[in-house]
């Protein structure tokens, strides 16, 4: 036979290196606050940049949630739902709006964690289903990398550290004469030594005796201390929340109304659309488009490419210079839009802006540029595609 190796003895030095650091459970509790200060900012933010900017709530504008709702309704994958939406464009933005405040505000001040965060991941689905499904590479909309931001939130509950929810509990428990709910770490051992193999409501360990009056698990909380706690914490938790909704309907008018003071002067003007005539044969031109009065200078238009059936835009950036462009956005094909106080292509979905002149990014996640067409304006005064 051969030889057995003996068994080696288990270093209990190597069990230890594997064992969870002593302070690991608090550490767990701190480790989510950098990600719940940057989800709560942003959501913050973007609602804030949405209620202070009128042109979000102006059908004309490109930026709009119009604009945006008119592009979803073309590349979505929810198009059949998001096309009857698009005549309560303002109703549907100022929802969204409120909304991204309540889950950003929210989740900064630690309120109603869990709530919250399934209000972001919900949000950051629709937005990755209605503008950024196509986005190309996928990692480049931020939809869905929100989406999964906000996953650990959800399953993680409540926040306990800087947060209103734990100042709630801590103090609901002081008013119940109760220490603050804390997590320490009792050897294992130990609480085996108390609670025997405690499964179930059984105790299957030491020969049927464990110590109920020492091991917490058998005691079981005081139920009438623990409803005391937890009606407190009901009570104060409703009471910060309507502080906290007083203090944003407030800051809400303001924002409101300061984007409006400083902001909406200058109204933008909805593009003409050139209505080719249907099976308009090609000249020697091009494909007529429409008149070309209907493109004064510093405006633009817009009409459908009759060979792909996509959206095109032209600009009369000058007398008789006429920019066309496909309007299809590269980044996740929206629709993007003349935006003549900046004199530039905008797509309302993520931002991208293009110059008129050649079509190139400026800013935004767009991969690449614009799709130049060439438009000229014939001697009848129509203006042709070639
Ligand atoms: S679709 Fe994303 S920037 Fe245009």
């Amino acid at each position: 036979m051969p030889d057995v190796a003996p068994a080696r003895p288990r270093d209990p030095r190597a069990r230890a290196r594997l064992r969870a650091p002593v302070r690991a459970s608090a550490l767990s509790e701190w480790a989510l606050v950098p990600l719940r200060l940057f989800l709560g900012v942003t959501f913050t933010f973007a609602a804030l940049q949405k209620l202070a900017n009128p042109n979000f709530f102006n059908a004309a504008s490109p930026i709009s949630i119009h604009a945006q709702l008119v592009a979803a309704a073309r590349v979505s994958p929810l198009r059949a739902l998001v096309v009857h939406l698009i005549g309560l464009s303002t109703v549907i933005g100022a929802t969204i709006a409120l909304a991204e405040l309540a889950v950003g505000v929210a989740t900064l001040l630690g309120l109603f964690q869990r709530v919250a965060a399934v209000g972001g991941a919900l949000l950051s689905l629709t937005f990755f289903l209605t503008v950024s499904f196509h986005a190309a590479p996928y990692y480049t909309g931020a939809d869905l990398v929100f989406l999964a931001a906000w996953l650990p939130l959800v399953i993680a509950g409540r926040a306990t550290r800087l947060s209103l929810d734990g100042l709630v509990r801590a103090r609901s428990a002081a008013e119940a004469h109760r220490g603050a709910p804390e997590l320490v770490a009792i050897p294992f051992s130990a609480v085996q030594s108390r609670c025997g193999h405690f499964d179930q409501g059984h105790c299957d360990a030491l020969g049927g005796a464990c110590n109920s009056s020492e091991c917490p698990v058998l005691a079981g909380p005081s139920s009438s201390t623990g409803d005391a706690v937890d009606r407190r914490a009901v009570v104060l938790a409703t009471a910060s929340t309507v502080l906290v909704g007083g203090a944003v309907a407030v800051g809400v008018t303001v924002t409101a109304v300061a984007g409006r003071v400083v902001g909406g002067a200058v109204p933008p003007v909805a593009p003409n659309t050139l209505h080719a005539a249907p099976g308009a044969p090609r000249t020697a031109l091009g494909v007529e488009l429409g008149a070309a009065r209907d493109v004064p200078v510093g405006t633009a238009a817009t009409f459908t490419i009759p060979a792909t059936g996509d959206p095109g835009i032209v600009v009369q950036a000058s007398e008789g210079v006429f920019d066309a462009y496909d309007a299809v956005c590269p980044h996740a094909g929206c629709t993007v839009g003349y935006y003549a106080q900046n004199h530039v292509f905008a797509c309302p979905c993520h931002g991208s802006q293009f110059l008129v002149a050649n079509g190139d990014v400026i800013s935004g996640p767009a991969p690449h540029g614009l799709a130049k067409l060439t438009v000229v304006e014939g001697p009848d005064g129509n203006l042709y595609l070639k």
